[in-house]
């Protein structure tokens, strides 16, 4: 048998579809040098161990024998039915249809971060899933209320953490985060990341020379966080993002000088969008130098204020988005 007539024989199937632990319903194969070979016979479970195993290896997914799709089908769709019907269960029956879009991003979001190297086609899909995920968490009462209060406070803080919040969600995405709780909290922490910077009175944020300006900036992390635990309702890893929003991978960062694993994940991103709309904000009419100074900004600082790891996929990802925003700057 020719490599190429056993690809007609076998179909691909996303890691993202199968939930690990439960009884398979035909047998599955990985593809190795070219060849299938039998990995697990029907009746047979993936366990967790094996699936992050899978993940951490880069597997996308796993095949199955043609004549075994529709069954195999029939099984992925009756489990994603089951967990959203379990999500509705405790969050109400009006609420169905986000939970069926929480489900849907969840998915686009593990299948394109198992993509080795993004394109126009998955960053504009990623985009899509982004402003959906907005519409969906931006009506909940803790986002309304706070972003409330910093856009009477003021105007450009608020314009700032909006669009932080923005890149922030789609870099996490990016990351391969997608799991609506912690997308949730990425987006919200980038929401609040600068709610007592807002509060600083504007003749001190606009003087930087002067003393009572350093020492308002030292303090807005830890007032932030003061202040959103007074409004409550908030999860701590929002409160550890606006914290930790200033530290930086080297330890050179406020308040604490935390470094490296020190700072929590999600923060990382919120840090890398923070100042990549801290570069746009400085120019109305943005240009594709703008763009690619952001970009330089974070490769320079590769290791000093940003986590080296995360900078390759991150730059790769806003340069396309970028890329996207010029061609329809010019259109
Ligand atoms: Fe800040
Ligand atoms: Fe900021």
């Amino acid at each position: 048998m020719t490599a190429d007539s056993q690809d007609d024989d076998f179909v691909f199937v996303s890691l993202s579809k199968i939930s690990p632990g439960r009884e398979l319903p035909s047998s599955i194969f990985l593809k190795i040098n070219g060849k299938y070979l039998k990995y697990k016979n029907e009746g047979d479970i993936l366990d967790s161990d094996k699936f992050n195993f899978f993940m951490s290896k880069n597997v996308k997914g796993i095949y199955i024998d043609n004549s075994e799709s529709g069954k195999f089908n029939t099984w992925v769709g009756e489990k994603k039915e089951e967990v959203i019907q379990e999500m509705v269960d405790e969050v109400g029956e009006e609420n169905r249809d986000i939970v069926e879009k929480r489900e849907n991003i969840a998915e686009t979001v593990f299948e394109t971060f198992s993509d080795e190297h993004l394109s126009t086609e998955t960053v504009e899909l990623l985009q899509e899933q982004v402003e959906e995920f907005i519409q969906i968490v931006s009506k909940k009462k803790e986002a309304t209320q706070v972003l409330a209060k910093i856009t009477k406070l003021s105007q450009s803080v608020a314009e700032h953490s909006v669009n932080t919040a923005q890149i922030a969600l789609y870099l996490g995405m990016v990351c391969g985060h997608g799991h609506p709780n912690v997308l949730e909290n990425i987006y919200l922490g980038a929401l609040f990341h600068d709610y007592a910077k807002a509060k600083i009175p504007a003749n001190v944020l606009e003087n930087p020379n002067n003393a009572m300006y350093s020492q308002a900036i030292q303090d807005h992390p830890k007032k932030g966080v003061d202040a959103l635990k007074k409004i409550g309702g908030l999860q701590d890893p929002v409160l550890t993002i606006v914290l930790q929003h200033h530290e930086q991978h080297n330890g050179q960062g406020f308040p604490k000088g935390l470094k490296d694993k020190e700072i929590y994940e999600l923060t990382k991103i919120v840090t890398i969008a923070n100042i990549v709309d801290g570069v746009l904000c400085e120019e109305k009419n943005r240009s594709e130098e703008t763009y690619e100074k952001a970009i330089k900004i974070l490769e320079y600082d590769r290791g000093k204020q940003f986590d080296p790891e995360l900078i390759p996929r991150c730059t790769d990802a806003l340069r396309l988005a970028f890329a996207g925003y010029e061609r329809e700057r010019e259109s």
